[in-house]
């Protein structure tokens, strides 16, 4: 048994954590089966010596006989600003090992107290206006290190974005950084370790500061939203070798200038002008004698340490085929294909005459005459300008603070004629871990897999967004509600969603409702209405459920609380969203098919679940009271909704299939009336012709309401459905990201909507949990929170033959993996150490399955077996095992 995956607060050795009682975790491994932590012991030091010594002065858990090993709370003494804390961790097994791990493992702190911030913000003139853009300042200062340093960090951020070197020597590997957040109530820092940065002698420090989302254009409404222009905040700490402390701070000390970046904006693109270069800025010999004395400014903010996971450049691709030459007149003009809608720019290599300048364009799908569709980007000009130096050696250009949602690239203008490598695209999203995999027998259904993980990582940039090329790009929480549980399936996203979570909190009114937006915009009301909002409540119950996060829960428990309060505060007799309420409504079923859903029955259903799961949150928190209360509201409102919604026949009053989708996932109906409502579901299904015409709100949980109805066949023919509505007409369509609209684009109609037609918006991409839990197995609703205990229980229909999925949980990896081979059913699962599974098989029976080979009850793992209500169950302990069972 090894111990690994050590994290602190999520992340492997973080810098700049300001949690006091910072959460640890780790994994173990074993090749046996059956294996279980029955303890563990955490000892934490100053330094490794004191790790490895008898007595950790920070803390010494002692021996622990539990088998949690998911973010247990650091409760040693007082952690101080900057303290480096060391740690390792024992586990004792059940089968008599120890395992120590290495004690190299560390976290460190950041700036604690507002107090330790010497910096002060400093910036350029303001320039430009709420619709014009402005250059990007260049800001540097050179400071004298007279010893060697033993430790450098710097503690830096921006009201805007920032982009810093030390001696020409770009910090950190971190893009759009500090990424966004409501800047008026939090701005988060970043900390690098630069100690192999600093020299003995004259040393500079640079920074050049673009727009972002503080300053630069944000949805449609044009330009500054929070500022008028982008502010520095850095602070250099240095500790020599004699043990002093020296540090250089932004203050009034630096100097800044205009340079190549003539403007750059997330929307609108970047423009550079490289004879505008300056040679060595950030280094120490630069002359900078021309350059202007900075600004002080004080704005006020709540600067808190960066725990989420930055964006970062995570892949590369190259054009799949030669540029296409699009026209000769007035300039050439020529189109790449990335073979894949991907977000982020594209690195150009160029070699031309001083002066020239190219326009990159980015489109996610062509016209039919072969352009590039730029109308559904609406105002978002998404353009990159670069104009050559002319350096004989050719000129490399990246730009640094935009990003666009594209397949194709038009280039215009380049002095030759480009080649394939001419570009390069450079794909940008939220480094969150990848954890899942699935794939089947359907090639069709594997693509939309991919496309699903294309669309998270596009649209994951430290905020959930709705689309990443038009004027929009927001946080919009209903999508988020709605991808959440794929989302956590695919990617490690628990901290990601901790980070939106307080976007949301940020956001809250003071009556307690939740916007649509976070962080909110103010484009529309205080309310996000039923099935938006609610992902306040959805969301954080989805990331206990996978990770076992209670944190998330209690720390927003009070704003759960007002804002499940202030909406039945709003609703009348049980019914929220009433015709005459004179409040939000809600968007209703948003972009269904020729079917609306009430917003009454949407305001009612999402508030008896919000409530639902409100008690549930209280009775993990261990809050019996509110636990009941809740318990409470749910009934009576779903009492509420059944007097309104249901016809004394039992039938559902709105007939759209997502009334009744709502209906029985959130349990609303009485027993006697779920088949019926069921029926009709299918009934409605069949009417047309296999389709679905569920919106946002309804699809995630369409399937699963027909697989609990004992209707698996019509949620496989729903899920290989290959004309529109449907999750593989796209695909079918060479679609690589998931669309807005079902029908983005048709064979009779063309393109949808200009004013809404995104074709990388992850929503409906929220069938990605269905195929991971029904089809492969990995169900997600963990018989404990955070997979202690797996449930596998693969269904396979719809003609495939095989299906597979990983998923990386916090206790190591899960894989369901199951094979039809003529009568032969074969299923090779793996459970993580310390975490054991209900394995429920589809096929076959006690008598009939064998694990290797050899009888079930000869298995070793195998903790109890049984057949009931037609279907073998096996308790089964950590291991990998390969099952087979004969089908009929
Ligand atoms: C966004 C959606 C969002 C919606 C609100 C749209 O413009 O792109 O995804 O949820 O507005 O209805």
């Amino acid at each position: 048994m090894t111990i690994h995956k050590l994290r602190c607060e999520d992340a492997c050795n973080p810098l700049g954590i300001d949690s006091t009682n910072p959460r640890l975790s780790w994994q173990i491994h074993s090749e046996s089966r059956g294996v279980a932590q029955i303890g563990y012991q955490i000892q934490v030091a100053s330094s490794p010596e004191l790790l490895s010594g008898p007595t950790p002065d920070l803390w010494n858990s002692g021996r622990v006989d539990s088998s949690d090993s998911v973010s247990i709370p650091y409760e040693g003494s007082p952690l101080t600003s900057r303290q480096r804390a060391f740690w390792r961790v024992s586990v004792w097994d059940n089968q008599g090992n120890l395992s120590v791990s290495a004690g190299q493992d560390f976290w460190e702190m950041g700036l604690l107290a507002q107090t330790d911030w010497e910096a002060q913000w400093i910036g350029g003139q303001t320039l430009g206006g709420s619709r014009t853009t402005a250059p990007a300042p260049f800001l540097r200062r050179t400071f004298c290190v007279p010893q060697a340093v033993s430790k450098a960090r710097i503690y830096v951020t921006a009201l805007g974005l920032y982009d810093l070197s030390i001696n020409g020597i770009s910090v950190g590997d971190q893009v759009l950084a500090p990424g966004w957040t409501d800047y008026r109530k939090r701005v988060r820092y970043q900390v690098y370790d630069v100690t192999s940065a600093i020299q003995v002698g004259e040393n500079a420090m640079g920074a050049i500061l673009g727009d972002g989302w503080y300053c630069g254009n944000v949805e449609w409404r044009g330009r500054n939203l929070y500022g008028d222009r982008p502010l520095l905040l850095a602070q250099l700490e240095l500790t020599l070798d004699d043990g002093s402390v020296q540090r250089i701070v932004s203050d009034a000390a630096w100097r800044y200038a205009f340079g190549p970046i003539i403007e750059s904006d997330l929307l609108m693109g970047e423009s550079y002008d490289a004879r505008r270069e300056f040679e060595g800025w950030s280094q120490g010999a630069f002359d900078d004698s021309k350059w202007m004395g900075v600004e002080v400014d004080r704005p006020t903010t709540n600067l808190v340490a960066q725990m989420s996971p930055p964006i970062r450049v995570t892949q590369e691709i190259l054009p799949i085929a030669d540029p296409v030459e699009r026209s000769k007149w007035p300039l050439p003009e020529f189109i790449f294909d990335m073979g894949q809608n991907m977000v982020g720019w594209v690195r150009l290599k160029v070699n031309g005459p001083a002066g020239t300048t190219i326009r990159l364009r980015f489109a996610e799908v062509l016209k039919p005459d072969g352009g590039v569709y730029l109308d559904n980007l609406r105002s978002a000009k998404q353009t990159d300008y670069y104009t050559l130096r002319g350096d004989k050696n050719g000129e490399v250009w990246e730009p640094k603070f935009t990003f666009h949602g594209f397949r194709y690239v038009e280039v215009e203008g380049f002095p030759s004629k480009p080649t394939r490598d001419s570009i390069t695209g450079i794909v940008v999203h939220s480094d969150v871990e990848e954890t899942g995999t699935f794939e089947c027998s359907d090639p069709l259904v594997t693509q939309l897999q991919k496309n699903i993980q294309w669309g998270q990582r596009g649209n994951f940039v430290d905020v959930p967004t709705d689309c990443p090329q038009r004027d929009e790009r927001l946080g919009w929480t209903g999508d988020a509600q709605v991808f959440v549980r794929t989302a956590a399936f695919n990617r490690d996203v628990s901290t990601f969603f901790e980070k939106y979570e307080t976007d949301l909190s940020d956001a809250q009114s003071e009556k307690g409702e939740i916007p649509p937006i976070a962080p909110n915009t103010n484009v529309v009301g205080p309310d996000g209405g039923p099935a938006w909002a609610d992902a306040f409540v959805i969301c954080p119950w989805t990331i206990y459920q996978m990770y076992g996060n209670t944190k998330i829960l209690r720390d927003h428990f009070e704003g759960m609380k007002r804002f499940v309060d202030w909406m039945e505060s709003t609703a009348k007799d049980g019914i929220r969203c009433y015709e005459g309420y004179e409040g939000f409504r809600g968007f209703g079923d948003w972009l269904s098919t020729n079917a609306d859903t009430p917003n009454e029955v949407l305001g009612t259903a999402f508030l008896a679940y919000s409530a639902h799961l409100l008690s549930k949150i209280a009775t993990v928190l261990g809050h019996s009271p509110d636990a009941e209360h809740y318990m409470q509201l749910f009934k009576t409102t779903r009492s509420a909704f059944q007097q309104n919604f249901l016809a004394p026949a039992g039938r559902l009053v709105s007939q759209s299939q997502t009334t009744a989708v709502l209906a029985l996932h959130f349990d609303l109906l009485p027993e006697e009336s779920r088949a019926k409502v069921a029926q009709a579901l299918v009934d409605d299904i069949g009417g047309r012709g296999m389709h679905l015409s569920t919106g946002f709100v309804g699809t995630p949980y369409i399937n699963h309401v027909l697989t609990k109805a004992g209707r698996l066949d019509i949620a496989y023919n729903l899920l290989l459905q290959k004309s529109w509505p449907s999750w593989l007409y796209p695909v079918t369509q060479g679609a690589t990201t998931i669309w807005e609209r079902w029908d983005g684009w048709t064979h009779d109609k063309g393109f949808q909507d200009v004013g809404m037609n995104s074709f990388n918006h992850y929503a409906y991409g929220a069938i990605g949990e269905w195929l991971y839990g029904t089809v492969a197995g990995i169900c997600l609703e963990p018989i404990e929170a955070g997979f202690g205990h797996v449930r596998l229980e693969p269904m396979p229909g719809g003609g495939l033959t095989s299906a597979r999925a990983s998923y990386d949980s916090v206790r190591g990896p899960i894989v369901s993996d199951w094979q039809i081979d003529g009568n032969e059913f074969r299923w090779n699962v793996t459970i993580p150490a310390n975490a054991i599974a209900t394995a429920i098989f589809p096929f076959g029976s006690l008598a009939t399955t064998t694990e290797d080979g050899c009888p079930v009850s000869e298995a070793g793992g195998v903790i109890a077996a049984a057949d009931s209500f037609g279907k073998t169950h096996l308790n089964l302990g950590s291991g990998t095992y390969s099952f087979s069972t004969s089908i009929f």
